[in-house]
């Protein structure tokens, strides 16, 4: 898969906050019945990584990456880990070639015109649009497509099942991200279901 396939896979990209490893296999696997396979554990908590482990070797429907990296280190942790894809909110050289050099597909966050070309110099025609909604939404990723048609986008950052229509129908958006499938009150308390039924929802909006 590379990132452009990644863009492809699902209209959302769940980004998940687990705070206790024990839990990420069943809402993996929540996230997987309600038709999204693809899940981006975020490396906010110290559960991460272990989480990441455990999605890859136990549910192998889902297509498991990592987010929130911001260094090359953690580019080659996640890596390590057994994560199929990386998420970053931004860009800098070294994290760029840190996540070259894993050989996973990536999406490096931009949220301007000349950050985009800085990656489009290096052959990057995926990216993540973050954060969307404050960087402009949907006008600004409309106007970007004009003087830089080749790039596609996955928008995050305040996404809802609201909005998110409008993200879709733009020509450079190939999914979005974000994090109102897995609410810690629901991962917390177990409820699995109604993780199920937020992502067969979120599924079925585009
Ligand atoms: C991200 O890491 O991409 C964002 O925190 C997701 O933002 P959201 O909570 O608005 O979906």
């Amino acid at each position: 898969m590379n990132a452009e396939e990644l863009l492809d896979l699902c209209p959302v990209i769940p980004v998940v906050v687990l705070h206790d490893a024990a839990a990420a296999v069943p809402v993996a696997r929540a996230l997987v019945a309600g038709g999204l396979p693809a899940i981006e554990v975020t490396l906010r908590t110290p559960a991460a990584l272990e989480a990441i482990k455990r999605i890859a070797a136990e549910v192998p429907d889902a297509v498991v990456g990592a987010g929130t990296v911001v260094t090359p280190a953690q580019a080659a942790e996640a890596a390590g880990a057994g994560a199929s894809f990386l998420v970053s909110p931004g860009c800098t050289g070294s994290l760029r070639e840190a996540m070259t050099g894993t050989g996973l597909p990536f999406l490096a966050g931009v949220s301007s015109a000349s950050e985009a070309m800085a990656l489009l110099e290096h052959g990057v025609t995926a990216m993540k649009f973050f954060p969307a909604k404050a960087a402009g939404g949907p006008a600004y990723l409309k106007a970007l497509a004009g003087p830089l048609p080749q790039v596609r986008f996955c928008p995050t950052g305040g996404i809802t099942p609201e909005n998110a229509g409008e993200y879709f129908a733009l020509p450079n958006v190939g999914c979005v991200g974000g994090t109102w499938l897995t609410p810690d009150d629901a991962v917390r308390a177990g409820d699995w279901d109604h993780i199920e039924a937020l992502a067969r929802a979120a599924a079925a909006l585009r």
